[in-house]
């Protein structure tokens, strides 16, 4: 392959975020690039092994490390473990007298200015070293305030933690695991040497985000982590605090985590976090929709009509309730003018082809990942719209299917847009190291939260309505995993009684293995947020243009606190989060300093922020 075409598809790889939104034709293309890429690169056999990390640069004061986990937190008589990565810093450890970093002889200071900040991995990329340095996950949020509180005198601790079943946490096989674990007989050692162990990508037993809650307490309790990161202090009646981070599917588990234990962590930041769990999700591409129509971040009305009607142009050519102006095949006139690989043939072959062409839009709209300051071209809804609206101005002949034809072509180029269902089930179906994250959240969607974005008829999504239902989603659970759609919709319902959705009203069940909660930190009462108390300690924080605000705890959704939920304007999912820019908006500055203001009034801290120093 020329050195160029190659360079040209890795720019065309996009940065996946966290609980992607599965728009198949996009991701089918990202699968083949990456395909090409592994194989031009020859490192696939080494991304599977444990090994440093190319990101992990000399100078990087993160250091990469595994903690012995549980396996099974819920069989007390299980012994099984696996190792869990996680990464730490003490880049905000004040180390007074010491040449190295934060020795616990030095260590004098008391707990009252010592917190443990905790980012907390999920779904999407593997974390690497970058989590604690700059990265989409934690860095505007976490690390930003953690740099704020040191530079007042704080000292704080810096952890990020995989999830089980990503990236390199994935547990081992459990034969092989068995014997490596056997430490008393030499023999057995040599043996289980000679066979490394490896994971088994086919088996996601332990896999749910109930067992991840239990991981991120266990990590927080364990003695040795205490003990590695000298985070006991002194006193030992005085405990650190610990404040848990995430964003999407991790701001789930850091409220979770503190909603269900909060003894062990004193306060919790939920970012664009979906706590709501629901099979079929229509509001997110109705968000879309709206989004579209949104001036502010550059939409209007006419780039919303435009996206709305062309989806109907083909809908009714498909349905034949308009004809083919040469009179030929609707399907094939379809796949030519989106240039559908393979073709007619392809696209014909099944109706399930059809739905993933249209159904999720034969242009893509970037609401959750929508920056504002992105410099590609269609790269948010301003520069989509604006490319919409200068063709539509300048061809006012084209009809608006045409239209995002035309804005189709643009982005994709000579590449065909690969409508295969069958493609995408045998993605799925085929454990192995590349795939296993995928696998993971998809698994999880099946087995815990739905989250499946539809466009159903009677929506306001601006996409093909009717052709995406949420039977496709099932399908896919069934045949990847086969599980039924009765036992997904079962398991999404326990999932809500168990967290209690975006009331915050875990069930007894979910509170019985929580570790008992004494003084004024026990918060919850019988199961539920203590109304009475300001005390609930969990932040919620939400962008207006991100989609997943759907169903996350907002001002007009949930319970909670009036003062522990932001909502930022113009924002997509947690975008704050993410690297801190000079083309970061008033409005993403402003979420920040809110955020830094309450966590640190959790902490006892004065206000770490810029504005409140006035004061
Ligand atoms: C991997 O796990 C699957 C599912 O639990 C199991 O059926 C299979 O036998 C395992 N394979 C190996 C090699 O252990
Ligand atoms: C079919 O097209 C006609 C004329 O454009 C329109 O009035 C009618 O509502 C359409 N029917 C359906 C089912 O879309």
């Amino acid at each position: 392959m020329r050195l160029s075409l190659l360079l040209h598809l890795l720019a065309l790889v996009t940065p996946t975020l966290a609980i992607p939104s599965h728009h198949i034709p996009d991701k089918l293309a990202q699968i083949k690039r990456s395909k090409l890429t592994t194989i031009s690169s020859g490192s696939e056999a080494d991304s599977s092994k444990k090994k440093a990390h190319l990101t992990q640069s000399a100078e990087s004061d993160v250091q990469t490390l595994y903690f012995t986990q549980q396996l099974d937190h819920f069989d007390p008589s299980s012994t099984s473990t696996f190792q869990q990565r996680y990464f730490y810093t003490d880049r905000f450890v004040y180390s007074p007298n010491t040449n190295g970093h934060n020795n616990l002889e030095s260590n004098n200071r008391d707990g009252e200015t010592t917190a443990a900040f905790l980012c907390i991995g999920g779904e999407g990329p593997s974390l690497d070293t970058s989590a604690l340095i700059n990265s989409i996950h934690c860095t505007g949020d976490m690390i930003e305030l953690a740099n704020r509180l040191y530079q007042e005198g704080w000292s704080v601790h810096l952890f990020a933690l995989e999830h089980r079943y990503y990236g390199d946490s994935f547990p081992l096989d459990s034969d092989s695991q068995e014997s490596s674990e056997d430490e008393s007989a030499e023999d057995e050692s040599s043996e289980s040497e000679e066979e490394e162990p490896f994971p088994n990508y086919s088996d996601l037993t332990y896999l749910s985000s109930r067992q991840a809650v239990r991981d991120v307490i266990t990590f927080i309790q364990s003695p040795q982590i205490l003990s590695a990161h000298y985070l006991s202090t002194k006193d030992d009646n005085d405990d650190v605090q610990w404040i848990t981070f995430g964003g999407s599917y991790p701001g789930m588990l850091s409220t979770w985590s503190r909603l269900l234990h909060p003894s062990i962590i004193h306060g919790a930041v939920g970012n664009s976090a979906p706590v709501q769990a629901e099979l079929d999700f229509p509001q997110y591409y109705n968000h879309v929709g709206r989004d579209l129509g949104e001036e502010e971040i550059g939409g209007g009305e006419e780039c919303r009509r435009i996206v709305v009607d062309g989806h109907e142009e083909i809908v009714d050519l498909l349905e034949g309730n308009a004809s083919i102006p040469d009179g030929g095949d609707a399907i094939e006139y379809i796949a030519q003018l989106f240039n559908v690989c393979g073709g007619a043939d392809a696209l014909g072959d099944s109706q399930r082809n059809v739905e993933i062409l249209i159904g999720d839009g034969v242009i893509r709209v970037p609401s959750q990942e929508n920056d504002p300051s992105c410099e590609k071209e269609l790269c948010n809804i301003e520069k989509l719209c604006n490319a919409i609206i200068t063709e539509s101005k300048s061809n006012p002949e084209k009809s608006p299917m045409h239209i995002l034809a035309t804005i189709n072509n643009l982005k994709h180029g000579d590449e065909c847009s690969d409508a295969d269902w069958q493609d995408y089930i045998d993605y799925y179906s085929n454990p192995n190291p590349m795939n296993a994250n995928d696998r993971s959240w998809l698994y999880q969607t099946c087995t815990e939260f739905g989250f499946y974005q539809t466009c159903n008829s009677d929506s306001d999504c601006p996409y093909a309505k009717g052709y995406h239902e949420v039977d496709r989603d099932l399908e896919l659970c069934q045949k990847v995993f086969g599980i039924s759609p009765e036992d997904v919709r079962t398991s999404i319902q326990s999932t809500l009684e168990y967290y209690g959705g975006w009331n915050l009203t875990p069930s007894a069940e979910a509170m019985e293995g929580a570790v008992p909660a004494s003084g004024p930190r026990n918060l919850l009462i019988n199961g539920g947020i203590n109304a009475d108390t300001n005390d609930q300690r969990i932040l919620f924080v939400n962008g207006d243009v991100d989609p997943w605000s759907e169903l996350a705890v907002s001002e007009q959704r949930g319970v909670s606190n009036d003062d522990e939920v932001i909502s930022v304007p113009g924002a997509s999912h947690h975008f704050w989060t993410h690297k801190i820019k000079e083309s970061d908006g008033d409005a993403i500055v402003d979420a920040r300093e809110q955020i830094y203001n309450v966590v640190s009034s959790w902490l006892g801290a004065a206000a770490a922020s810029s504005i409140a120093e006035v004061e």
